[in-house]
């Protein structure tokens, strides 16, 4: 039996799991003891064997692997945790296995790097001035050029941490320091980045595009809306596959998704592209992560294209080429349900049932304690629907919370 080794199993690991298991390889883990025992019992039960590591410490992780890979045989090698994509590919690359550029890999996860490959390669991006101070980043703003609104984010954080638009000067220093407040990378601990981005603001609508990558060939599957509520904190409300756009708008964020793919060195995988259409056309590039989209975004592309990227990339990092043929054209969407305040949970009432809702789920016993809306761990659960259309599952989707009520104590 095939052994692929999965660096950690957070973010989308359900998916790969269920994948590795139904194309009959074993499933290796690698993770601290710790995180082992706070992984929820769903995915623990799907893991058939782990190997624990010290990821702390990336360099000393990665001979600890390289040796277990070759002592016990690994034949894959899977990143599945954004911020150990880096480590993935080098693992990779050491013990000859398909993966990503080891020489490019930290630029699908520092935003500084990304920046710069995006500029060597002419990907159009955002205009990125780069800081390690305060009283720099105020010195080459005004040297630079840029107008307000900016974008102020830290190099290697994740889940817009630390992320501001902002207005004018007098609200950089504050931003600054929100963008700094996290040097280390939760929950392993290793040290990260404190480079600041100060970006132009990009005007548009963001989506994101899932690719698979063979080979160097990069097959971007669909185009995902992302539902956001608007206000500071932009939590994600939904989403929707496919996007509700025309062929000649899919086809600029495919191109420009293949660029920026191709810049970062994703050679044997998948990335997940964030990006804005632009108002008066093309694209820009937010981010790209080599690794599967999150909140649940692999089900609704099985559920809409019938297509699973999570088991097309196993086969590519096994060498395998995998089969993008789609074997549906339909939509799927996914709403989730977010209390409006935290407190003591109650219930959920007013989801509207139709033949297009999929699942409801709700995580919460009644009397748990669950937090407040302003980020994606305030969530409670969610409805899924599939449609024949991407308007008609938007319908739908808002049909089915229109009276949506959820009670916290
Ligand atoms: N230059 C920009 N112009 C306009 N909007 C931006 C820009 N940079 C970031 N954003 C917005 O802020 C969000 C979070 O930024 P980014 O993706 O860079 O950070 P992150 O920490 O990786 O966030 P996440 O994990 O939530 O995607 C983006 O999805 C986008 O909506
Ligand atoms: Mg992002």
């Amino acid at each position: 039996m095939k052994r692929v080794l999965l660096i950690e199993a957070m973010g989308s690991a359900e998916d790969l799991l269920d994948a590795g298991r139904d194309l009959g390889v074993r499933m290796v883990v690698a993770t601290h003891p710790e995180i082992y025992d706070s992984y929820a019992p769903a995915v623990r039960e799907k893991i058939p064997e782990v190997v624990f590591t010290d990821f702390s410490d990336p360099a000393k992780a990665l001979d600890d692997l390289t040796e277990y890979a070759r002592t016990e045989g690994v034949d894959a090698v899977v990143g599945c945790w954004e911020f150990l994509t880096p480590t993935a590919a080098r693992l990779a690359a050491r013990l000859g296995l398909p993966g990503n550029d080891p020489e490019r890999a930290d630029g699908c996860r520092n935003k500084r790097i990304m920046a710069g490959l995006f500029e060597e390669y002419g990907v159009p991006a955002p205009v990125t001035i780069l800081a390690q101070d305060h009283g720099q980043a105020a010195a080459r703003l005004a040297a630079g050029g840029l107008r307000y609104p900016l974008v102020v984010k830290p190099a290697e954080q994740a889940g817009s941490w630390g992320v501001s638009v902002i207005q004018g000067e007098d609200e950089l220093a504050d931003a600054f320091a929100a963008a700094q407040a996290w040097p280390y990378e939760s929950p392993h601990g290793f040290p990260l980045d404190t480079t600041v981005l100060i970006q132009e603001y990009v005007d548009g609508v963001e989506y994101s595009v899932e690719s698979v990558v063979f080979e160097g060939r990069v097959s971007p599957l669909t185009v995902v809306q992302k539902f956001t509520t608007d206000g500071v904190f932009r939590a994600e409300t939904g989403q929707t596959v496919p996007a509700a756009l025309g062929e000649d708008d899919t086809a600029t964020l495919f191109e420009t998704t293949v660029a920026a793919v191709r810049a970062l060195g994703i050679t044997n995988g998948v990335a997940h592209t964030e990006l804005k259409l632009l108002p008066g056309g093309g694209a820009k590039i937010i981010e790209v992560g080599a690794r599967l989209p999150g909140d649940r975004v692999p089900e609704l592309i099985r559920l809409a294209r019938g297509i699973d990227e999570a088991r097309a990339f196993i086969q590519v990092a096994l060498g395998i080429e995998p089969d993008l043929t789609p074997r549906a054209e339909r939509a799927a969407a996914i709403r989730f349900f977010v209390p409006p305040r935290a407190g003591r949970f109650r219930s959920i009432d007013g989801v509207v049932r139709s033949p297009q809702v999929h699942r409801i789920a709700v995580y919460p016993e009644p009397d748990d304690e669950v937090r407040g809306p302003g980020d994606n761990d305030g969530r409670v659960g969610y409805v899924m629907l599939t449609a024949a259309t991407p308007e008609k599952v938007n319908t739908a989707a808002d049909a089915a919370i229109a009276k949506l009520t959820i009670e916290v104590e």
